[in-house]
């Protein structure tokens, strides 16, 4: 293989204000492809002093079920390096409040509203589908992966055919008119397997990814530190491992609008992401320390493209699957913004190992 050939002199940078963020999500259009993640801004509410929730790309809210339910019991948290664990259990108002009191809250301040949906049955997703019909949802998103459930067996993104029925009863009783995308576990040994299970069952996309399976034990009263005892992974702790999945499940199906989720602090990590395919991003534990990432988080992804002398977020997409030796030859002349995507890709990386 070839080397990259260095341009010498500085990285042809543009002015962050003209980087067009725009992107598509299986027929969505979105100004922003920054979105927040499930379970760590409830429906969006609390968020709103802190971000234009209508220039994001959306929210996805806390996953919803048919009834009320009070969650596990405390503790439900814990910290872990750079990462948190919790074992919440899905505690939630139930489907009728969420729709009387949340979704409607969203619809009137226009903002684009992902809903995540959870049962504990294929009936119950397709009963929570059905209740979607006529409310303001631009997106469900169907949770398939939660770990706080109380049989293993009722992680259905963990079996092929068991995420398939989940899927096809969403896709069959869900507004017609609206994307469904599927949330996949990185606890299992094939994702793109599961992928192409959800796909072949209906999933216009894919999020990935939901938390991973761990356990904290407390070395002072000797326990586990959660009373769930193992909970979810969030944080930087598992972004190479989304950013893992995402790249795997675009490199075998390519034409796939992926969700990447896992770990986003900053513009850069949601580029990481981008590059390894996904075509939208959605930030969680980090709103915890900072409810205004999504929007910073945004402003930080359009300076980095900048910076990198690209205008348009959409050519970023799966980027870093390109072959490793495109060699661009020496010109005294750099080519200007006109220049193919390819070679401004190759531009941005080389000027920044210059
Ligand atoms: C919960 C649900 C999830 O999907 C997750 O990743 C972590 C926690 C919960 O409500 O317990």
């Amino acid at each position: 293989m070839s080397d990259v050939v260095l341009h010498k002199g500085s990285p042809p940078v543009g002015k962050a204000a003209d980087v067009d963020l725009s992107t598509d999500l299986a027929g969505l259009s979105l100004p922003n492809p920054v979105f927040t993640a499930s379970g760590c801004a409830a429906a969006g509410r609390e968020l709103a002093p802190f971000n234009d929730l209508t220039a994001i790309g959306g929210v996805v809210t806390k996953s919803i079920q048919l009834a009320p339910r009070s969650g596990r019991p405390t503790p439900r948290m814990a910290e872990t390096p750079s990462g948190m664990l919790n074992s919440i259990g899905l505690q939630g108002p139930g489907i009728d409040a969420f729709l009387a009191n949340d979704l409607a809250w969203l619809g009137e301040h226009g903002a684009r509203a992902v809903v995540s949906i959870a049962g504990s049955s294929v009936d119950d997703y397709a009963k929570l589908a059905a209740r979607l019909r006529g409310h303001p949802v631009s997106m469900i998103e169907v949770n398939i992966s939660c770990p706080n459930v109380e049989d293993r067996g009722q992680v259905f993104a963990c079996d092929p055919l068991a995420a398939a029925a989940v899927v096809q009863a969403v896709r069959r009783n869900a507004p017609t008119q609206v994307p469904v995308f599927a949330k996949l576990s990185p606890d299992v040994t094939d994702i793109v397997a599961i992928a192409r299970a959800c796909l072949d069952a209906g999933a216009d996309g894919l999020s990935l990814i939901n938390t991973s399976l761990g356990i904290v034990i407390d070395t002072e009263t000797m326990r586990p530190t959660l009373a769930g005892v193992t909970g979810g992974l969030s944080g930087p702790a598992i972004r190479p491992l989304a950013v893992r999945c995402v790249w795997q499940v675009h490199a075998a199906l390519p034409d796939v609008p992926l969700m990447g989720i896992g770990g986003i602090r900053t513009g850069l990590d949601a580029l990481e992401f981008l590059l390894a395919g996904a075509t939208a991003v959605q930030v969680g534990t980090v709103i915890f320390n900072d409810p205004s990432a999504p929007t910073r988080i945004s402003r930080e992804l359009r300076g980095a493209l900048a910076a990198r002398g690209i205008d348009r977020m959409a050519d970023v997409i799966g980027a870093a699957h390109r072959p490793p030796a495109l060699v661009v030859p020496e010109s005294p002349d750099p080519p200007g913004d006109e220049a193919p995507i390819e070679e401004r890709l190759v531009r941005a990386v080389t000027f920044e190992e210059a």
